[in-house]
């Protein structure tokens, strides 16, 4: 197989959650560069058209979903999936909101685990069929290095990124018999809208600037950097790609060497 064919997406079809914009938007162009038709998935739908639009080739569409309110879109997924078998499923969204574990609130906890946990196992159980039919699949979450090393001020977050972390590694013993691999990518810092959330909070908690709460990150960053999405969209390429055929249960962590564990 050529370089290229092995990293082709060429009559793959990827749904993407979060892809209107930082990571998940990334991913969502790569996945078109390299032949994917692509299901975007996000709230706002003027963002969605926005972005369809930025995709090269035909084929595309988008659905709105609210992942706080699964259950106002889990039929249109399932009426969408009647007539396409979903090759490649990016399980990625907004992360929750910042702060000390102690000052979170039980509803904080339960979004998270919403948006996160119980809507991976939504949209995993609707493609999954059809995967099978296909005889191969792709499932790909998009976490954070806290699986790995808890980050300060990032309560509810570290805690339920813990819980999609395992689920994706049962889900990876479970599923591999049908050809359907299950990664993690642990994103590092970012320069996305939700870094700046990040940014802005932490310059608030510190009276420093947003620019010197940007230099200290990237000071904690052996590669020196804050990293760019198509970075991440590129281990998703090579996740999504007959280039990974054998690498199933794991995490990629694409952080600029940041963690401080294997
Ligand atoms: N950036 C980083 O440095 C970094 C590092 C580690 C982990 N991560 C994690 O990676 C994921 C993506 O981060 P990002 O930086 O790319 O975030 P982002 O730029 O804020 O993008 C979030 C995307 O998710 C969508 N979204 C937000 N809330 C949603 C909801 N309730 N239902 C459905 N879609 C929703 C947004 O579109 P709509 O608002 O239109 O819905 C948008 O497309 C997050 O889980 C984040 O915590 C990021």
């Amino acid at each position: 197989m050529s370089i290229d064919t092995l990293l082709s997406l060429e009559g793959k079809v990827a749904m993407i959650g979060g892809s209107t914009s930082g990571i998940g938007e990334a991913i969502a162009l790569r996945y078109a560069e390299a032949g994917a038709k692509v299901i975007l998935l996000a709230r706002n739908e003027e963002k969605l058209k926005n972005t369809l639009s930025m995709l090269p080739g035909t084929g595309h569409q988008y659905l709105v979903t609210d992942f706080k309110h699964p259950e106002l879109w889990e039929q249109s997924v399932v009426d969408l999936l009647q007539s396409i078998k979903v090759d490649i499923l990016v399980n990625n969204t907004g992360g929750p909101a910042p702060g000390p574990i102690l000052e979170a609130d039980i509803d904080e906890f339960m979004e998270a685990y919403k948006m996160h946990l119980v809507c991976n196992q939504i949209l995993t159980r609707a493609v999954v069929p059809g995967m099978k039919e296909l005889g191969a699949g792709r499932i790909i979450n998009v976490i954070s290095t806290s699986v790995r090393q808890p980050i300060d001020n990032l309560g509810v977050s570290n805690t339920t990124r813990g819980a999609v972390g395992n689920w994706a590694k049962t889900l990876a013993s479970e599923i591999g018999k049908f050809n359907i691999t299950v990664n993690n990518i642990l994103p590092g810092p970012i320069r996305t809208p939700r870094m700046d959330q990040i940014i802005n909070n932490r310059a608030q908690k510190t009276g420093m600037t947003p620019a010197e709460v940007e230099d200290n990150m990237a000071s904690s960053v052996p590669l020196g950097r804050i990293g760019e999405p198509v970075e991440i969209a590129n281990a998703a390429l090579f996740l999504a790609s007959s280039a990974s055929s054998y690498i199933s249960g794991t995490n990629i962590i694409v952080d600029g060497g940041r963690t401080r564990t294997y």
